[in-house]
């Protein structure tokens, strides 16, 4: 099969390798119809190197049909429409059964002590082939697959893989009171995305924080009043507090991530793990990381005194330490993770219908046959041509 592999920095492309098996007797295989290209790709893209093999398959946010199940699995039967949450869950441990599937004990890779497993993402969560393929072997076929039915097109469900439970659990933790205010920084998929659902949910005051003119244009379209970084440096913060009765946010919500602009430095550790040989720069990274914490340290900054930082953006290192007094002397609630996908999914089925209220059948920017995904890549990394986001038909 064509699957989209790992080569290295900036460096993906799509090789022809063996077909994915069922290996143990609940696995199902799926043929991958749609596969979402995420923000978190972008990450192994340009700095989680050190955490990958050349050929890794990536891709953790498919969906597609059911080609072939294995002898145990009863829940889904071949032709099924399935969405793959991008947690490699059981369903049936301890924490699944408190909705933490982004901790599942029976896949948490104890060697590195991460949490569940996640497709195509890297060593430190398990090193599972990824949907950027034709097909994808996916465990646990019984409690992980979601069925969907069939009819509407992909752009329908594929973000129940993990646009929409991540932005979901990232509203649920910041946690909004009743007429509040929510500052959401960064307006990639994510970001927009709980934008929507916070309106939606009937936050009273959404502001929305970016520096790519056309992902403030399409937030903006939504309701959401946004800001653009650069045209407020250091005011940002007070400008946010005009807008909040003076005391800031109830609640911000970081969907930047390591990849924020702002961050001077951080660049060249990145570039200098790129460097040394894997293993050296694996240690590096996890030691002296890569952070670059500036949306973080804006939330800090913005967020009224005992408001919540809800954050989606993932971290990696650390340099950086905190500014944990001020984190203190604000009583900030900070709340973040994974998004335990299963966990949100009841939630989030009932809106995906003809009325369309997120929006989701038009929330992708571009649709791209798998074999131009490596230049698809390297657009969204641009943010060029207006790609916010980009789903691959393999
Ligand atoms: N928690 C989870 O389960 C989960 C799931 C998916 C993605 N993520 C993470 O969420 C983050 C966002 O993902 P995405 O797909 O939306 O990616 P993205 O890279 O498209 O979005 C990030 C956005 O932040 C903007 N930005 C950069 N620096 C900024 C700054 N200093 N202030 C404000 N905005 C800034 C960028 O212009 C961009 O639009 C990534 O870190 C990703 O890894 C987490
Ligand atoms: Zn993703
Ligand atoms: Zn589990």
């Amino acid at each position: 099969m064509k699957a989209l592999t790992w080569h290295g920095r900036r460096d993906v492309r799509v090789d022809t390798v063996p077909d994915p098996a069922v290996k143990d007797p609940t696995d199902v295989i799926i043929k991958v119809t749609t596969s979402g290209l995420c923000g978190s790709d972008l990450h192994l893209y340009e700095v989680l190197g050190p955490f990958l093999d050349v050929g890794d398959i990536l891709g953790h946010e498919p969906m597609g049909i059911v080609q072939e199940v294995g002898p145990e699995v009863t829940a889904v039967r071949v032709g099924a429409r399935v969405v793959i949450p991008f947690n490699v869950s059981c369903g049936t441990c301890h924490t699944c059964g408190q909705g933490l599937h982004s901790q599942c004990e029976t896949t948490q890779v104890r060697e590195y002590g991460s949490g569940a497993s996640l497709f195509g993402y890297t060593k430190l969560y398990g090193q599972v082939p990824g949907g950027q393929a034709e097909l994808l072997r996916v465990p646990f076929g019984n409690t992980l697959p979601i069925e969907v039915p069939h009819g509407p097109e992909d752009d329908r469900f594929v973000f129940l893989s993990d646009v929409l439970p991540t932005a979901w659990q990232a509203v649920e933790y910041a946690a909004v009171p009743e007429g509040g205010s929510l500052v959401v920084l960064g307006l990639g998929p994510i970001g927009d995305m709980s934008c929507r659902i916070a309106l939606h949910r009937g936050a009273a005051q959404v502001i929305g924080v970016d520096l790519v003119g056309e992902r403030l244009t399409r937030t903006r379209r939504r309701g959401v009043h946004v800001l653009d970084l650069r045209e407020h440096g250091k005011d940002l913060a007070d400008v946010i507090r005009g807008l909040t009765d003076g005391r800031g946010p109830d609640a911000v919500i970081d969907a930047v991530g390591m990849e924020a602009h702002g961050s001077p430095g951080a660049k060249l550790a990145a570039q200098a793990t790129n460097l040394l040989p894997s293993a050296l720069a694996a240690k590096m990274m996890e030691h002296v990381g890569i952070d670059r914490l500036h949306a973080l340290y804006l939330a800090i900054d913005i967020v009224r005194r005992g408001g919540t930082i809800s954050l989606s953006g993932v971290y990696g290192g650390q340099t950086d330490p905190l500014p944990l007094l001020t984190m203190f002397d604000k009583q900030i609630q900070l709340r973040m993770g994974q998004a335990n996908v299963h966990r949100w999914v009841d939630d989030i089925l009932p809106l995906l219908t003809d009325d369309d209220p997120l929006g989701v059948d038009t929330f992708a920017t571009h649709h791209v046959p798998l074999d131009d995904a490596p230049s698809a890549y390297e657009m969204f990394q641009k943010k060029q041509d207006g790609a916010v986001k980009v789903l691959f038909k393999p």
